[in-house]
């Protein structure tokens, strides 16, 4: 949510700021900018893509630089409120990702000292506030200022009376250094310094990094000097290009073989010592987006392999639920690690006095430090907002969980283990077979696409897929689309199905086979078309629907990654027929660090 890049070294800031700036692009995409130091802070920007930013860029000699890009939440897209903003005598510039909760009162106190203030946003007021504070040092200012603030961040400053420095700051939102020959960087993300450096810093939070061409130093909020391992990163920039697809998501859909492979092989070293799992009683997944219906899934494979009660929660209600007293295995499962609901109920959790894991993708990410324990995914770096390998990553992983978890728990003989470990060996391949069938379930998606409403329904394991199937499609394609469990049509949506209106349904060949196609029955009476996902070798679903898509034959808790594929398809094809802006939907962003 907001991505910031910042630069201080020999070369000229500008491009190297727009490069690696596109590549936080995910992160939003309401508006852009970039300030340059020169003689005095030059600062560019507008509303929309950073590719608008950049057909209008002056030549920007400065070798200190910042840039943002925006995913607004305190007033709207526009150029006034887009990032960096300068203070009252042009001389600083501040981007920030976060938010700052007591802007307003800090606004009025600001006015009430001349200050003037042009957009609408939060963020003014730390330029503001830097502004009143300073004299002479800026990493000096930029901790007085931040001492009035509450609320979440991450800054990058730079001021033109001290030109070879830029400081930046953090609290909650993510916050990285990369470390170059004469030239460092600091970004939200990784993906931003992989084509400049693979050597980083983690900053944690209230933090100043001040950041010169030649020299890093983090101090702590006190301005105490902090020492800190720098760490290698694994991913390569490769990972952060499209290799030929055109879009991230679909080459994102169509790494899910090796994305399954790799988290398999990575196993549970992280989780698998000191029988961590040995005397959990009860489990709760949180999570948010994607991660939750991951959850879902992961409910009905915890309880049916490790034979453990378990819930399942949004981060954002569990946060502020009422405490119960029993105290359950708290797994929270992000794909980037740096969700804020979800890191907000990771410290919850511990609140409560729960024993707290970690699932993420997001290698050293915050999520990692707020948990007991982190089991990574090893889907590699992820780019298209829509989650896609991640989701099935997590899958796997919650199936590794449930096996450690029955092993320890002595609920799972370790005969059944290893029987299960087989049939998720395969799963590589299987979703290969899938993804062969990419041609016909593309025109299947495209000639749907014209479709106003869709509905997705699943009984059992499959209806948290169809929720995340219906996801899928709504936030890429803006067809209005809804999951619902197969047995609820009859409950209210049978109102709204048309002729017009396609029905994608589970029918794969498990112990729900008999009661999903007796909903089949209920919606080809209303004569809407329906669009069945099935299982190989099944030779009769073609009587009783349009169309159908075959996965192949696994054990029923393990058709929700075969399926998913399928959805993942029919939703990348239809957005495509549509025109939209499949790894870019309008309003979203992939790592959302507000709450
Ligand atoms: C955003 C993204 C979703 C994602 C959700 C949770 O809304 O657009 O794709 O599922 O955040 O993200 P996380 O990184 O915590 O899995």
């Amino acid at each position: 949510m907001c991505g910031i890049v910042g630069y201080a070294g020999y070369r000229e800031a500008l491009p190297i700021l727009i490069d690696s700036l596109k590549r936080l692009e995910y992160r939003g995409y309401d508006s852009a900018g970039v300030a340059v130091v020169e003689d005095s802070v030059k600062i560019v920007k507008d509303k929309g893509y950073i590719a608008n930013l950049e057909s209008q860029l002056p030549q920007l000699r400065g070798v200190v630089g910042l840039a943002h890009t925006r995913w607004a939440t305190h007033g709207a897209p526009s150029k006034d409120n887009a990032h960096p903003f300068y203070d009252c005598r042009e001389k600083i510039a501040l981007a920030h990702n976060g938010i700052i909760e007591n802007y307003a009162e800090l606004r009025d106190e600001l006015k009430a000292h001349g200050h003037t203030f042009r957009s609408q946003t939060d963020t003014e007021v730390l330029v503001h506030l830097v502004e009143q504070s300073y004299a002479g040092n800026l990493e000096d200012a930029i901790r007085k200022a931040l001492a009035r603030c509450t609320g979440t961040y991450a800054i990058a400053v730079v001021h033109a009376d001290e030109p070879d420095k830029l400081v930046a700051a953090r609290n909650f939102s993510p916050l990285i250094v990369g470390l170059g020959a004469e030239e460092n960087y600091v970004a939200s993300d990784v993906p931003a310094l992989l084509k400049y450096t693979d050597k980083v810093l983690y900053v944690m939070d209230r933090e100043i990094v001040v950041l010169r061409p030649k020299s890093v130093q983090i101090l702590d909020f006190e301005g105490r000097p902090v020492a800190r391992e720098p760490q290698r990163i694994t991913w390569s920039l490769e990972d952060a290009e499209r290799g030929g697809f055109d879009h991230f998501m679909l080459k994102e859909i169509f790494e899910q073989p090796q994305a399954i492979h790799n988290t398999l092989l990575g196993r549970m070293t992280e989780v698998d010592t000191n029988g961590f799992f040995q005397d959990v009683t009860s489990v709760k997944l949180v999570a948010c987006g994607t991660s939750y219906h991951a959850s879902l899934v992961g409910k009905y494979v915890l309880e049916e392999v490790a034979k453990v009660p378990t819930t399942v929660e949004l981060a954002s209600e569990y946060r502020y639920a009422p405490t119960p007293t029993e105290q359950p295995l708290v797994i929270l499962l992000s794909q980037s690690g740096e969700t804020a609901d979800t890191l907000g109920a990771a410290r919850e959790a511990k609140r409560r006095g729960c024993k707290t894991l970690g699932i993420t993708n997001g290698v050293g990410s915050s999520l990692t430090r707020e948990t007991e324990r982190t089991m990574y995914t090893r889907a590699g770096l992820e780019i298209g907002v829509a989650a896609t390998k991640t989701f099935t990553a997590q899958l796997v992983a919650l199936y590794l969980v449930a096996i450690r978890m029955g092993l320890d728990r002595g609920a799972l003989s370790p005969e059944d283990a290893n029987r299960l470990r087989d049939e998720l060996r395969a799963l590589p391949r299987h979703v290969q077979t899938v993804l062969n069938q990419a041609d016909p379930i593309a025109d299947l998606a495209r000639a749907y696409a014209g479709a106003r409403d869709m509905f997705f329904i699943g009984r059992g394991i499959n209806y948290p897929v169809a929720m995340e199937g219906a996801l899928k499609m709504k936030e890429i394609s803006y067809i209005h689309a809804e999951a619902y469990a197969g047995g609820e049509l009859k409950h209210g949506p049978l109102a709204l199905l048309t002729p017009d209106t396609p029905v994608v349904a589970v029918t794969v060949r498990d112990r729900n086979y008999e009661k999903m196609m007796g909903n089949v029955g209920e919606v080809n009476a209303r004569g809407s078309p329906v669009i069945a996902v099935g299982t190989e070798g099944g030779r009769d679903l073609p009587r009783f629907v349009e169309h159908v898509v075959y996965v192949p034959k696994v054990r029923d808790l393990l058709y929700p990654v075969p399926v998913s594929v399928v959805f993942q398809l029919l939703a990348y094809y239809a957005a495509r027929k549509r025109g939209c802006p499949i790894d870019k939907p309008r309003n979203l962003a992939k790592t959302v660090t507000v709450e």
